[in-house]
């Protein structure tokens, strides 16, 4: 790594809290160094400084390294175990779920959470905690708007029942939006939440470094109730589940152990 590239990374994350160094090298310098081209800066020991006097370019970079793609029931097939096997079996331990959507971008995750939720128990039933560390993604995903590109795979009768028309966007029923929280949270660096019985994080860890996903996966593992699920996304498979206290329950499922049926120190 180039001091150069070194010395902006560590003057981001004071400036910001964001630790650049977690995500993976090749992909991240690759993406900022186009933006600071665009820019017309020709290191980025001038581009930061530039950064410094003003916010809109600030914005512009952590827009860049936040990749907000998302859509509802985004990989449908993992989402139909969610429905019909998941759900089910957490429901038939508890009345009242607990679930965390961790980098939930504009909302997408989290609501198509709680229509499915929804198939099995009234809202107030679940709390569904929702979060990321981008909060123009937040607000977005507050608003609950969507183009139809995100509703893709959306069945007709979902899209009947829990959304409304309003011009050429949707708008997510009202009693769903309030089942989410939003919260601005960010993955490798503050503290997680504890008493989960179901953490939906996908599309994120494939940015970070292996060491970074490591501590990640030991996060989740102890924010999880014994037995709690930890739902992951399709190109981002667990090797070796059991290090961090994890056995597979289905395709990118995977159960936390339960310290009365193993007996394991987790
Ligand atoms: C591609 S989106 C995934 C959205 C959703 N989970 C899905 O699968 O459709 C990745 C999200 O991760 C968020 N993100 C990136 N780094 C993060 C961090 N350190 N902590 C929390 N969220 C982060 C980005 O802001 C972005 O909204």
């Amino acid at each position: 790594m180039s001091q150069d590239y070194i010395h902006f990374i560590d003057k981001v994350h004071r400036k910001t809290g964001v630790d650049l160094s977690q995500y993976k090298e090749a992909q991240m310098k690759r993406r900022l160094t186009s933006l600071r081209e665009k820019r017309g800066h020709h290191d980025f020991k001038s581009y930061f400084n530039a950064l410094e006097k003003d916010a809109l370019l600030l914005e512009e970079l952590l827009d860049r390294m936040t990749i907000n793609v998302s859509e509802f029931y985004r990989n449908r097939k993992r989402f139909e175990v969610l429905e019909h096997k998941v759900i089910p079996y957490l429901h038939h331990q508890k009345q009242k779920l607990r679930i965390w959507s961790a980098a939930c971008s504009t909302g997408e995750e989290p609501y198509t959470l709680a229509m499915i939720l929804n198939r099995y128990m009234p809202l107030d039933q679940v709390e569904i905690l929702a979060t990321d560390l981008d909060l123009n993604a937040l607000k977005k995903a507050e608003e609950g708007l969507y183009h139809e590109r995100s509703l893709k795979e959306v069945a007709p009768d979902i899209l009947r029942k829990y959304f409304r028309k309003e011009g050429s966007f949707y708008r997510v029923r009202d009693d769903i939006r309030k089942s989410v929280t939003f919260k601005k949270h960010n993955l490798l660096a503050d503290r997680y939440q504890k008493g989960f019985d179901l953490i939906v994080c996908r599309n994120v860890m494939i940015y970070f470094t292996e060491e970074a996903k490591q501590k990640m996966y030991k996060n989740f593992n102890h924010s999880l109730v014994d037995g709690g699920i930890f739902f992951v996304g399709s190109t981002e498979q667990i090797f070796s589940p059991q290090t961090y206290g994890f056995e597979v329950y289905d395709t990118f499922f995977y159960r936390k152990w339960q310290k009365k049926e193993t007996g394991n120190a987790f």
